[in-house]
């Protein structure tokens, strides 16, 4: 006979289910949205697209949930604020994260590598974080925990993780966006002798390579990026692995101020895997252009295709759903 808590457990794991397809639904309309206006060399309607796509989505879902990552701060942002309720209020209390055009430029000029991207977890799962940068460090699974860490010098990371790889350090690539903020960075990697792939856009993406080392050749990632892709990306590596860490760049007293107001007290904090996102989390991104974690939104005479990516830390599986999309009419809502 199964006990109340069997059921609670079950009940969580159906819901879990569910929605996980429900995040798909989410991202591929958002992925579609946005691929319309790729390589029109609009980053702000593409955005717009993605975002209004995105919450009409989110807000049919049977969820009680607050975005945590968002779109910027209520003044800043019309749609997918901070702080913002969506779903219709039904169903359990989430943590929402969400980027729905991840990589806006890259989808401007339809380069590689735009993505529409969100997370789900249990409320007061996902750091509440403010748009701020986040200075970054990640690898991929199955290496000693603490093999590599933010704080220790370029040199003394790679010299690392070369060992516990069991590799010299040259064989080893590194992924770091390409800005003069990282010109040092930059320096300091090339002399250790590992190669270094240079990305101007969509650090998500990048940080989950180091989790496919084999097919993106990533080791890995270095560097400072948006805070929010930091939370989505450390959610995705929840899901199968690897290890992060993250500390905001709260640079000037405003945004110390700011963050204080999330119930963020030390502007210092090293953040942990664990401590950007926890509890059971699901991910979802789908491809807008076409990059090395997804194909872009393919439009057909009939048919609309998308790839998308769901992870699911609660047993780790990551799917690939390659969808057909009829009924244009329909699917285009906006
Ligand atoms: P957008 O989609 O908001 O343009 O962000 C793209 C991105 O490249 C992120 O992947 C990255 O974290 C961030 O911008 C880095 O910020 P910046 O371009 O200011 O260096």
């Amino acid at each position: 006979m199964s006990t109340t808590t069997d059921l609670n457990v079950k009940q969580k794991d159906v819901i879990e289910r569910v929605l996980s397809m429900e995040l798909v639904r989410v991202t591929e309309r958002a992925a579609v949205s946005a691929a319309r206006l790729r390589g029109h060399g609009n980053e702000k309607a593409a955005d717009q697209a993605a975002v209004d796509a995105m919450r009409r989505e989110l807000n049919k879902l049977p969820i009680d949930g607050t975005i945590v990552i968002g779109e910027g701060e209520r003044d800043e942002a019309p749609m997918l604020f901070i702080g913002e309720k969506v779903g219709n209020g039904s169903g359990p209390k989430v943590d929402i994260a969400v980027d729905p055009l991840e990589g806006t430029t890259l989808c401007a000029k339809d380069m590689p590598g735009a993505i529409a991207v969100m997370a789900m977890a249990q409320a007061g799962s996902l750091l509440y974080a403010p748009d701020v940068y986040m200075d970054k460090i990640a690898i991929g699974p199955g290496y000693p925990e603490g093999v590599v860490d933010l704080d220790a010098a370029p040199i003394d990371n790679v010299n690392a993780l070369a060992k516990a790889k069991g590799v010299k350090p040259h064989e080893l690539n590194v992924l770091i966006m390409d800005r003069p903020r990282h010109a040092d960075l930059i320096a300091a990697v090339r002399k250790t002798g590992a190669s270094i792939r240079l990305i101007t856009d969509g650090d998500v993406a990048g940080v989950i390579f180091t989790t496919m080392q084999e097919k993106t050749g990533i080791d890995l990632y270095l560097g400072i990026g948006g805070a929010p892709e930091g939370v989505l990306a450390a959610a995705a590596l929840r899901c199968v692995g690897g290890q992060m860490q993250g500390r905001l760049i709260l640079d000037t007293q405003e945004k110390v101020e700011r963050a204080r107001t999330m119930g963020i007290t030390d502007p210092k904090r090293k953040y942990s895997m664990t401590e950007l996102a926890d509890g059971d989390v699901i991910v979802s991104a789908t491809g807008v252009t076409d990059g090395a974690l997804l194909a872009g939104v393919r439009f057909g005479r009939d048919v609309i295709e998308t790839e998308t990516i769901v992870y699911r830390s609660i047993t780790g599986t990551v799917r690939k759903i390659q969808a057909e999309h009829r009924e244009f009419e329909k699917f285009r809502l906006d």
